[in-house]
């Protein structure tokens, strides 16, 4: 039944089409943009994986505004990081009668059914920042560029220790995401592809010998993991060594690993902290790279992202083609997710005051 579908949403385009042009022509505005059309008074439902990230509860915040300026009314779920619970909250939705579903997996693969569901009654589905695999059920991607993101943390780590000028060798470590994430991969390939020359050409060395992926992921992102991960490695692999940097995907991990490395000593007397990146630009991240202790992070601005997400979702609502700039990088196994791709951009001490409070992301006070 794989064109029902397709069928069912040209079908559905048609009428909502149809019932666009008799709203304009009751309303006498000449069909505007302005004009809200059948959507006015819909309802979308965001499912959000967890509340216990910054950077969830601000794009559940972003997308509710955005949706709302737009003549939506909003249902917001989070999940707490468990895969069961999303699920049902999502058919919760459904059931509810939301006219569009915006979602940031938990587990990327477990919503086969539950978008089922969503696809037989007609909901169009957008996969938030994280894509959504094995289903035709998911219509547009918004996200950022994630294999730009790890190339961001790895260049980086070249560029703070001197690889390029021939410096080294030195230790690193490696983390990794969720692998339940999809975004994961992309993060850690898009890393090694900058990283794998020197630690090929032995300037770079992993002492822990941990370089595969499924070696160096981290469940549901989740900060002590990794630093419990951390804590064992340098018990194991530091004795009489120093670890030079370490690749932390996400700011949680990176505050996770920080811990254990001060633990450890690092950060006093004449042990110097490693260089350490992260992702999210959140709060305690960046006060942390203030503060001389985490060293990088790569910015994401959500705003764009719950502004482009809102968007899609409108557009398909009112029979429009959104706006998308790729139309490859994104199988999901089943299809080629149409996607916007947003860019991320490094932050360090340098210019954080620049990108982040000059950019509005932030105040200065709150930096305090
Ligand atoms: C990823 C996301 C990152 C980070 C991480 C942990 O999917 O792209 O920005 O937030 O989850 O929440």
């Amino acid at each position: 039944m794989r064109n029902r579908r397709a069928a069912v949403a040209a079908m559905a385009t048609a009428a909502s089409l149809a019932l666009t042009l008799t709203a304009c022509g009751q309303s006498g505005s000449g069909g505007s943009k302005e004009d809200k059309g059948d959507s006015k008074g819909g309802t979308i439902g965001i499912a959000m994986p967890t509340k216990s990230s910054e950077r969830w509860i601000s794009d559940g915040k972003n997308v509710v505004k955005d949706l709302e300026a737009k003549g939506y009314k909003t249902k917001l779920v989070y999940g707490e990081d468990d895969p069961d619970t999303q699920v049902s909250q999502i058919e919760n939705l459904i059931t509810q009668g939301v006219k569009g579903l915006i979602i940031a997996a938990i587990d990327n693969k477990s919503l086969n059914n539950v978008l089922q569901e969503a696809a037989d009654a007609d909901i169009p589905v957008i996969s938030y920042d994280r894509l959504i695999l094995g289903t035709e059920n998911v219509d547009y991607y918004a996200s950022f560029d994630n294999e730009k993101v790890g190339e961001l943390q790895a260049g980086y780590i070249v560029d703070k220790l001197g690889l390029k000028d021939g410096k080294g060798p030195f230790n690193i470590e490696l983390f990794a995401g969720s692998n339940d994430d999809n975004n994961t991969k992309y993060f850690f390939n898009g890393a090694m592809t900058v990283l794998k020359p020197y630690i090929d050409g032995k300037k770079l060395v992993v002492r822990s010998g941990q370089t595969a992926l499924n070696q160096v992921t981290t469940l549901r992102w989740d900060g002590a993991t990794a630093q419990k991960r951390m804590d064992d490695i340098l018990t194991s692999s530091y004795k009489n060594q120093r670890v030079d940097a370490v690749l932390s995907p996400y700011d949680g991990i990176s505050i996770g690993v920080l811990s254990a490395l001060k633990s450890d000593g690092y950060g006093s007397g004449s042990k110097a902290l490693p260089v350490i990146t992260g992702q999210d630009a959140e709060l305690a991240s960046v006060k942390s790279i203030i503060a001389g202790q985490q060293t990088q992070t790569v910015y994401k601005d959500l705003r764009k992202l719950a502004d482009v997400a809102s968007t899609m979702v409108d557009d398909v609502l009112k029979g429009k083609k959104p706006e998308v700039n790729d139309t490859k990088s994104y199988d999901n196994g089943t299809k080629v997710v149409p996607a916007y791709l947003l860019q991320p951009v490094s932050v360090d001490k340098s210019n954080y005051e620049e990108v982040l409070v000059k950019g509005g992301y932030y105040t200065d006070a709150q930096l305090k």
